[in-house]
């Protein structure tokens, strides 16, 4: 990856498929050779709870998005884990959207925020909530890919179909790489997607998270999997998104300088 930041947004419409989960293990597998920033965009705090980081923050969100002099520097919370900073969500988080609105530039605060500390990390991942809000269409501005999981099922092909349709209206029109996610091989529904899905839309890797209690013992644990459960399917498939998310980039980088 070049030397400047790179950001990720973990984003989908749909609910509980996933993101943050990814936003974690990936900002864990980030973290070896990387400088990483996780910014959790979400009132439910998830993010910052499986990274056990305390969720407060001074002067509320709108310190950082709202006005001219964000103060996001000092709203960055070291995390246990090496290379891992995380920028906490808390009850004010819930005004987001409001507060963007009122905001000059509404499309624009996040990556503005983001600017501020561009030198400090090489990579951001948001972890958005779902929905389609003016807090995704800032992130989706912000990031230089927008990763999205798809649990197997006919409605999130209808939300994978939503978030392209989202990403190719934005003005930067970031790529968008979806992966399955949650799989459960022993459902018939589940096999056929994984075959089906990344043959039918192009933005979807053949990568997939297997759904495993390894993973639901996250929000016990409140590490990355790789640290307590290394080498075991879930971990080696994020540690496969990652490779497969920098090839990405490198791609899209090449793309933009030819
Ligand atoms: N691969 C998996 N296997 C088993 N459980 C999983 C897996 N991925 C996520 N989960 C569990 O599913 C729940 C939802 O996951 P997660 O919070 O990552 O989703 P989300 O898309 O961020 O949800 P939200 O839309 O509420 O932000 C969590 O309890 C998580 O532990
Ligand atoms: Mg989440």
């Amino acid at each position: 990856m070049g030397s400047d930041m790179k950001v990720l947004a973990l984003y989908s419409t749909k609910g509980g498929v996933g993101k943050t989960t990814a936003a974690v293990n990936l900002a864990w597998e980030a973290s070896r050779d990387f400088r990483v920033l996780l910014w959790d965009l979400d009132p439910q705090g998830a993010a910052t709870f499986l990274l056990n980081v305390k969720p407060k923050l001074k002067g509320g969100v709108e310190a950082l998005v709202g006005g001219k002099n964000s103060s996001i520097s000092a709203a960055i919370r070291h995390t246990g884990f090496d290379h891992i900073d995380v920028l906490p969500a808390d009850d004010s988080y819930r005004e987001l959207d409001l507060v963007l609105d009122h905001a000059k530039n509404s499309t624009g605060r996040i990556r503005a925020a983001l600017d501020i500390v561009g030198r400090d990390y090489d990579v951001v991942i948001l972890d958005c909530p779902p929905g389609s809000s003016l807090v995704a269409e800032n992130a989706i501005l912000a990031s230089d890919l927008v990763v999205m999981p798809l649990v197997p099922s006919p409605l999130s092909v209808r939300a994978l179909e939503q978030v392209e349709e989202i990403v190719r209206a934005s003005d930067s029109k970031p790529p968008l790489l979806a992966f399955l996610s949650m799989v459960d091989r022993r459902k018939a529904i589940h096999r056929d997607s994984v075959i089906a899905i990344p043959r039918s839309h192009s933005g979807v890797t053949n990568i997939v998270v297997p759904g495993t209690v390894v993973i639901e013992r996250m929000g016990i644990e409140r590490r990355p999997v790789g640290v307590y459960a290394p080498n075991t399917a879930a971990s080696l498939a994020y540690s496969d998104l990652w490779v497969r998310i920098q090839s990405v980039i490198k791609a899209k980088q090449r793309k933009s300088k030819s």
